[in-house]
């Protein structure tokens, strides 16, 4: 079957750029992103493609190559649904916040949404997709709801998992390590696998192209996130044992990462890791683990999450202890504010606790990042409920330049590693600030003996 329509529900940080690039690639495709969220499709159709919602490096431009070609985004989910061949469920997976498997299990109701969609809307046989993150075992229930609540055509389930990062989004989709897509092994599941494989041989190499069972695919995405939380865990662990022997954990990362079985990269200890997915899909992990009696397997990465919580208290412990035991009434200036650099998105960023924790303190926190609005900072505090919005936002002032936002300050926190922050004049924001002066690098960028040499007391990350 050859793929001349595709549909994608769900218009975020996957379902947005992942569409992009396939509308980019394959122009005989007919590219269609939906959501239910009116303001997020109208700001996808923004006539300027530097104000889309999400912001990746060289998305703008692609969007501008493709929207209005191949590329469509629209709030008409049935319309859509009803043309294509093939139905991307890119939507949502948080963790439940109620009922059993609460703070643990993904929540499915979105996906359980947009599969009594499909089934009602679909008139001739389609391929569903499971983009989205989900636990082991999922498609058998989206293929149970399809199947009894459809039209009586034939549905065929895939599972696709996205394995771009934030921030290197376009990159990563460009050029995959990988793309895995799970499948039925019947001669219709291999049909409907070999339809999706072609779509990305238009751009990916075919080697490059893995195929699985279901189960193995949708366990493989777990497993990496798994994975990839698990090195920085283990080095954040060393990083605080650093601190105390006088070992310096760029250094220890460095000497393990020259050994080709353990490899450079993703061993950055750091004020802890972030974003919308590793705690998220490791919570989920060690309840899928618990359910099924494996109390050790979910105790052995569960303890990934602890030391990431530890992490984040820690750094925050250390700022209060540092400037005398008490940052009550004390101005300390974020920089970062993003749960990494090259994106505007906060999802579970280290910077939302560390500034709880000082506002409980009674801290006064200055914030500047160089892409994160006001009103997201402000509701990211609001979420934790720990205070009213009043008192949030008498806590937290948001400032648009960052030497402004230095002024005065008894201390300066770096939450987020954006490269504008190496390259700032240390010297002038020496000066603006009250002394002594104190800077923590919560991901180790800066130069700390140039940093020390102008007068900063400077903290690093496991040093
Ligand atoms: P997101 O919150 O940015 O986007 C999801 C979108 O789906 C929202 O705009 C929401 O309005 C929409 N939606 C929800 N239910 C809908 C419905 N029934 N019909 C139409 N639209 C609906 O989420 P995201 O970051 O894009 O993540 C989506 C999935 O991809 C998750 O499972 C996540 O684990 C996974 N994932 C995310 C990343 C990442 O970097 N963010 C990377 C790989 C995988
Ligand atoms: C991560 C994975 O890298 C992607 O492969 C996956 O598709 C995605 O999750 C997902 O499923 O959502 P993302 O969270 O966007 O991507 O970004 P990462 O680059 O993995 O960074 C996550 C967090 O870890 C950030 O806060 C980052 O600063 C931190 N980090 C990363 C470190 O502290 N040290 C490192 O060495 C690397």
């Amino acid at each position: 079957m050859e793929i001349t329509k595709i549909c994608c529900i769900g218009a975020g940080y996957v379902g947005g750029p992942t569409m992009a690039v396939i509308a980019q690639k394959c122009p005989n495709i007919k590219v269609t992103v939906v959501d239910l969220n009116e303001q997020r499709i109208k700001d996808w159709n923004d006539p300027n493609t530097d104000n889309i919602p999400i912001y990746e490096p060289g998305l703008s431009e692609i969007v501008a190559e493709a929207r209005g070609r191949n590329l469509f985004f629209s709030t008409e989910v049935e319309k859509a649904i009803d043309e294509a061949q093939v139905i991307f469920i890119s939507v949502n997976t948080p963790t439940k916040t109620y009922g059993k498997g609460k703070g643990m299990a993904a929540d499915l109701k979105y996906i359980e949404l947009c599969a009594r969609q499909i089934a009602k809307v679909a008139k001739q046989n389609k391929i569903v997709v499971e983009k989205s993150t989900l636990p082991v075992r999922t498609a058998e229930a989206i293929k149970s709801i399809l199947d009894n609540t459809g039209n009586g055509v034939q549905f065929q389930i895939l599972s696709n998992p996205e394995f771009l990062a934030e921030g290197t989004a376009v990159t990563d989709l460009l050029n995959p390590d990988r793309i895995l897509i799970g499948g039925d092994t019947t001669t219709e599941g291999q049909e409907a696998i070999n339809a999706l494989v072609n779509v990305y041989a238009n751009w990916v190499e075919k080697d490059k192209i893995l195929t699985t069972n279901v189960w193995s695919s949708e366990l493989s995405k777990l497993t990496a996130n798994a994975f990839l939380a698990q090195r920085i865990s283990s080095i954040n662990a060393m990083s605080e044992l650093c601190e105390k022997t006088g070992a310096d954990v760029s250094e220890v990362a460095k000497a393990i990462g020259m050994d080709s079985r353990i490899g450079a990269k993703f061993l950055k200890a750091s004020v802890g890791f972030g974003g919308s997915c590793f705690q998220k899909d490791i919570l989920n992990l060690v309840y899928i683990a618990k359910s099924y009696g494996l109390n050790e397997v979910a105790d052995y990465w569960e303890q990934v999450i602890i030391m990431n919580d530890h992490q984040k208290r820690r750094f925050s412990n250390k700022i209060v202890q540092t400037l005398y035991n008490t940052v009550a009434d004390k101005k300390i200036t974020f920089l970062g504010w993003a749960f990494k650099k090259d994106t505007n998105d906060t999802r579970e960023s280290a910077a939302i606790y560390v500034a709880d924790d000082l506002i409980n303190e009674q801290a006064k926190i200055s914030v500047y990042d160089p892409k994160v609005q006001r009103h997201k900072m402000l509701s990211d505090l609001d979420y934790l409920e720990t205070r009213t919005k009043e008192e949030n936002s008498n806590a937290l002032t948001i400032f648009e330049n960052p030497y402004e936002s230095c002024k005065g300050a008894h201390a300066i926190a770096v939450l987020t590693e954006w490269d504008e922050f190496i390259t700032y004049d240390w010297q002038k924001i020496y000066d603006s600030m009250r002394k002594p002066a104190f800077l923590f690098d919560g991901r180790n960028i800066l130069n700390a003996k140039e940093l020390e040499k102008i007068g900063f007391i400077y903290k690093g990350i496991g040093s």
